[in-house]
């Protein structure tokens, strides 16, 4: 099966997690029968600096006949906030991926750095977040009016939110999960009135599926009270973004978080949750999982490949019984006898070779 993925890697960490990511990749294309054409696609900050722009139409092009793409982050401190940034809304945008999905699953060995006692979570953490990526705050509708004020508006078609609500209803019906729970602020925004006015018209057509809705403030209560409960939660663009940051430090770091964007019709983008990291970037301490996670994702979402996915997920968790990145090493001395410290792309090679011993047999 032939395959050409665009390799966004972007700024800081960006490379060195997208380089793990890359190895996996490529054992799979060596132990299956996926023959992936990998095509690096340059874009970002440093691209800018060197270019005047964040993505060049060449790596637009490129990335918009791939089967799928492979980003890592975008971000460099000193380049005023936006400048590179913009980048990521123009993929998101310009190929209309207007499904952001962030699962977020507690492994086992990570249970001992989860910030939250164990009976908070006595069924483990398996949370999927549907963000909405094309409207709302992030579509950049305002700007710095004078010295004294700035405006953004906040925007919602009903087209826009009809979809993101419908794909998170279908989502929850293929994954078998019996509640969905939609997060807005209806108490204050007319665009969560108006979302809150779709979720329960769009509902209606999934009477086997119960609907929860939750203020995002509450929400953000009830993902450390209750997070064992919690299985599909739908909601708009920078809520989305907001909480899938919180929801991913229960599971022990914001570097074990994947996403997918999605375009059901179209292309798909997998990335890692977090950004550019400036403050760890350039020395080889990142963890790399969220970057081979999004691997996963894409060979299960866009190549619906499950069991593939699967043995992915499989090595992720093998590796993290004896190795861990800095981030997701546990603070307490006792627990860290039987664990070794880990590198970046030691992580990569660590969870590859486990994966090759997986597809051999
Ligand atoms: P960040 O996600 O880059 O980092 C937040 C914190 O988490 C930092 O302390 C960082 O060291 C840590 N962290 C993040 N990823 C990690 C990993 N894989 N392993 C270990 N630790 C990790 O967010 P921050 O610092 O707010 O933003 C930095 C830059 O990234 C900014 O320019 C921002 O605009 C950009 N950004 C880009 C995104 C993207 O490309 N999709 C998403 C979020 C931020
Ligand atoms: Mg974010």
């Amino acid at each position: 099966m032939e395959k050409t993925i665009a390799i966004a890697k972007g700024d800081g960490i960006g490379p060195e997690v997208i380089n793990e990511g890359v190895k996996i990749l490529k054992i799979i294309g060596q132990y299956t029968n996926y023959d992936f054409n990998l095509i690096e696609t340059p874009l970002g900050g440093e691209v800018y600096k060197q270019t005047g722009t964040n993505l060049p139409e060449k790596s637009f092009n490129l990335m918009k006949s791939s089967d799928a793409i492979l980003f890592g982050a975008i971000g460099v401190p000193d380049l005023p906030a936006g400048v590179a940034e913009s980048a990521i809304l123009k993929m998101r945008q310009g190929f209309d991926l207007y499904v952001n999905l962030r699962p977020v699953k507690q492994y086992e060995p990570l249970q001992d750095i989860c910030p939250l006692k164990p009976e908070f979570f006595p069924n483990g953490i398996d949370i999927s977040i549907i963000r909405e990526n094309t409207e709302g705050l992030y579509a950049r509708i305002g700007g710095i009016v004078n010295k004294d004020s700035a405006v953004n508006s906040m925007v919602y078609s009903r087209k826009a939110v009809e979809r993101i609500i419908q794909y998170a209803f279908e989502f929850a019906v293929r994954k078998n999960h019996t509640e969905i729970i939609s997060v807005d602020k209806a108490n204050m925004l007319a665009c969560s009135e108006f979302w809150r006015e779709i979720f329960n018209e769009q509902g209606k057509k999934y009477p086997q599926i119960s609907k929860k809705h939750f203020y995002v403030d509450a929400f953000c209560q009830w993902l450390i009270r209750s997070p064992s409960t919690i299985q599909t939660v739908v909601t708009e663009n920078m809520f989305g973004d907001i909480i899938s940051d919180e929801a991913a430090m229960l599971i022990g770091s914001l570097g074990m978080v994947p996403s997918a964007n999605i375009n059901p019709n179209g292309l798909a983008l997998f990335e890692p949750i977090h950004g550019s990291a400036p403050d760890i970037a350039g020395k080889n301490i990142a963890n790399p999982i969220g970057a081979i996670l999004s691997c996963k994702l894409m060979i299960e979402e866009k190549f619906n490949d499950p069991k593939l996915a699967q043995f992915i997920e499989k090595a992720v968790i093998t590796s993290l019984e004896e190795s861990r990145t800095l981030d997701i090493y546990p603070r307490s001395v006792d627990k860290t006898k039987k664990l070794k410290k880990t590198t970046c792309s030691d992580m990569g090679t660590i969870i590859g070779n486990e994966l090759k011993k997986i597809l051999k047999n």
